[in-house]
């Protein structure tokens, strides 16, 4: 049973060479500043809001004083919007704006390791940034060593403004350039990002090899109908992309807008979960110098992020729908008696108003250990029942766009005999 389950794991890992370059072996965790902060640029207006070297040091003390780092969050990252219009005329290297990053950004680089974090920053594979900004075309060597020079451990990777026909190639040689440069630097490519929408199916089994992780479809909105078409559009891909995912190399649906103006408490919780079973990155974009408690505590679920970062490092799947609720599950240590651990999360995509009481079995996932399961309901930190075996029906209740997340632990045949 073990050589099988075993078997299994490996049957989902592409048979190939990944990434070498000993980074995201969970999915990576941290803060980018996209979908909360735009590319507001206008310091005088907005000095709190705008995309200054102040918004990523205020995100970074509060990474470290709010708990954020303790729970995993690790780096701290830019998206576009903080360079200058202008490559420097001299040595033709990317520069920041002077206004906005006037201490520049290996001066941020540094306060930001200070903090015991890591640093990300953006750029783009075609002529110009979708932003308008310069891109990295014709500079893939020089700028990989600019960023190597400042400190930069993550590089956000995007595909605006670009030939989608070369990205295979393009992102490779950026990846060798990257690893030219001696610093590991975590690498998140957007090439699958801009062939999928346009039907083409792009090469993962060579991403795997060259990226760290990469972003498969489109942009997140703040929108639960933003959540739900990215949950969508994975489910349906599941069988095609998600055994690319693994340790070193991740697929990503997008930041979480946890926290910020768009989600529900339950919608939050419920992505939060989503994004958990699909072992995506934890990429928070959200104001954390006024975000609320109760989304803060979602982020900061360390129950929650251990299914996210379990070592297995398998992506979850859409298992079953059933009365318009969707199973979502996830094999997770530990393995007792050769038989896994699962994440299961229970979405509802129902409407009408009151927590829908669903039945279902462990079977219908196909959990099949006779010995049964200990179930726990991971948000509401509570043990359901003492013993469910595989054809025992459950009754959960689900609330409207909520999710209920729990664990299946397997119990042993030992342990069954001194609980009966
Ligand atoms: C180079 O850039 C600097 C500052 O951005 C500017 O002052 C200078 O005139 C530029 N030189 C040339 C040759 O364009
Ligand atoms: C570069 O690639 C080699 C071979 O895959 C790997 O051993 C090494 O750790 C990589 N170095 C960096 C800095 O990524
Ligand atoms: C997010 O929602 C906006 C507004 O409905 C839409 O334009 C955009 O395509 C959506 N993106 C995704 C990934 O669903
Ligand atoms: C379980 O749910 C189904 C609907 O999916 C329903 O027809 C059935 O009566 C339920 N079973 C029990 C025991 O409540």
């Amino acid at each position: 049973m073990l050589a099988n389950i075993l078997c299994m794991i490996l049957l989902v890992l592409p048979f190939t060479k990944s990434l070498d370059n000993g980074l995201a072996r969970t999915p990576p965790m941290g803060w980018m500043h996209w979908q909360r902060f735009r590319c507001v640029t206008d310091c005088a207006a907005y000095p709190d809001d705008c995309i200054s070297e102040k918004l990523f040091r205020d995100m970074a003390d509060h990474m470290v004083s709010d708990g954020f780092k303790d729970a995993g969050y690790e780096y701290v990252m830019i998206d576009d919007c903080w360079a200058s219009k202008e490559r420097d005329n001299v040595t033709g290297r990317l520069q920041p704006n002077p206004d906005r990053f006037p201490s520049g950004i290996k001066a941020l680089a540094n306060y930001i390791h200070d903090k015991g974090l890591k640093f990300g920053i953006y750029a783009d594979y075609g002529t110009l940034t979708c932003a308008g900004y310069p891109g990295s075309i014709d500079h893939l060597e020089l700028d990989a060593q600019t960023f190597a020079d400042w400190g930069v451990d993550y590089l956000k990777f995007d595909g605006c403004n670009s030939d989608v026909m070369t990205m295979e190639s393009g992102y490779s040689l950026m990846s060798a350039y990257l690893n030219a440069t001696g610093r590991p630097i975590a690498y998140s490519c957007s090439w699958p990002a801009y062939q999928e929408p346009i039907g083409i199916h792009p090469n993962y089994e060579q991403m795997s090899k060259v990226c760290n992780s990469w972003r498969n479809w489109d942009d997140i909105d703040d929108s639960w109908g933003n959540v739900t078409n990215i949950l969508s559009w994975f489910s349906k891909n599941q069988d095609r992309i998600a055994k690319y995912s693994g340790p070193g190399h991740w697929n990503d649906p997008d930041m979480l807008i946890i926290g910020n103006y768009g989600l529900s408490y339950e919608q939050a919780k419920s992505q939060m979960a989503i994004w958990s079973i699909m072992a995506a990155p934890l990429i928070m974009s959200v104001d954390l110098r006024t975000i609320e408690a109760q989304f803060r505590d979602i982020l900061l679920n360390k129950e929650v992020i251990a299914i996210n970062q379990d070592s297995l490092g398998v992506q979850g799947r859409l298992e079953l729908t059933k009365d318009k609720i969707d199973f979502w599950i996830k094999p997770i240590k530990p393995i007792v008696d050769d038989y896994l651990s699962y994440a299961i999360g229970l979405l509802s995509n129902r409407v009408d108003g009151y927590p829908y009481r669903v039945n279902f079995t462990l079977s219908d996932l196909n959990l099949v250990n006779g010995n049964g399961y200990m179930i726990r309901d991971i948000y509401d930190s509570v043990t359901i029942g003492e013993i469910i075996k595989p054809d025992d029906v459950l009754f959960i209740r689900v609330k409207p766009s909520g999710t209920v997340l729990l664990t299946a632990t397997p119990l042993s045949s030992s342990k069954t005999v001194t609980r009966i």
